[in-house]
């Protein structure tokens, strides 16, 4: 069998009009030529598709099968072409993405690898603390956020995709490393070196205290994770970061989680959208790669 999409197009627009005229009309070609790609077809299958009665023409049985097939066909191309555009899209798309200060420690991990499966895509990545994210949200700046879970008043999308413990942490020669089961009142002893009013984590902290009526002295407020983790090794006092902060520091000892009561403090990631807002078809794929792929590429949970 050696038939065209072309013959198969004109087919089709003959088998719906059943009338070689009205088909030409709608496919723009002469009726001769018409008339001479379904001759051509049939000579190829070597079978009528067609037959005339007075002035009207119909579909023979073989015709009747030859458009059911040619239907299925015409449509898997339409979607084999639009599953084509989508790509195109992802990979000359252009993601723009904000991150909470915290999960920038994997943000850039995941970028890296979903940038080696679609290497034409390119990003921007903005990385800031949690009240700026949602102001962001507001002003419809960025494709896709990652951050703990936003406010539910807000008119957004969120898809939680991992946990994210927060422990407390100490330098290496601190009385209380090797303490096992550690009651929080104890923790009112210590000083504190907290992150920023406005993270997501100093919420988290406050919230988790209060809840359990303990009453935290805090030092040093600090805005970046790195400044925490310096500040606590230094000896500054006790810290409390999310564990995908942590790695190097516990690899090399220069860090150690206590095993306090009630710890971790459990939050989750969330990838957090607009709601009603279109993801561009690499927004999407990011999307779809964080959740297949997030939990196995960061780890540590
Ligand atoms: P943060 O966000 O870096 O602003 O603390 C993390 C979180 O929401 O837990």
């Amino acid at each position: 069998m050696n038939i065209t999409f072309r013959q198969l197009e004109v087919f089709e627009a003959v088998s719906k009009a059943l009338s070689y005229t009205q088909a030409s009309k709608a496919l723009h070609l002469s009726q001769p030529a018409v008339s001479m790609q379904i001759k051509q077809l049939e000579d190829n299958l070597g079978i009528d598709l067609f037959e005339q009665m007075g002035k009207q023409i119909y579909l023979t049985e073989a015709g009747i099968e030859m458009f059911r097939y040619s239907q299925v066909i015409s449509q898997q191309l339409d979607e084999v072409s639009e599953v084509l555009e989508q790509l195109k899209g992802v990979q000359r798309g252009k993601l723009t993405i904000s991150v909470a200060s915290t999960a920038n420690y994997f943000a850039t991990r995941l970028l890296a690898a979903f940038s080696r499966k679609y290497d034409e895509t390119t990003f921007s990545l903005d990385v800031t603390n949690r009240e700026t994210l949602l102001l962001q949200l507001d002003n419809n700046e960025p494709d896709l956020v990652i951050m703990g879970k936003p406010p539910a008043d807000r008119e957004l999308l969120a898809e939680a995709f991992m946990t994210n413990p927060l422990v407390v942490v100490a330098a290496p020669d601190h009385p209380l490393i090797g303490v096992k089961d550690i009651p929080l009142e104890l923790l009112q002893e210590e000083t504190f070196v907290v992150r920023e009013k406005g993270s997501g984590t100093w919420g988290a902290m406050q919230r988790f205290f209060a809840s359990h009526s303990i009453v935290l002295n805090t030092g040093m407020e600090m805005t970046s994770n790195e400044a925490i983790k310096q500040a606590v090794e230094a000896g500054l006092g006790l810290g409390i970061v999310s564990v995908h902060t942590l790695s190097l520091e516990l690899e090399t000892h220069r860090l150690a989680i206590l095993d306090v009561q009630s710890f971790p403090i459990l939050r989750d990631w969330y990838l957090v959208h607009r709601q009603g807002k279109r993801l561009s078809p690499v927004a999407e794929a990011f999307r779809q790669f964080v959740f297949d792929e997030g939990q196995k590429l960061i780890g540590f949970n």
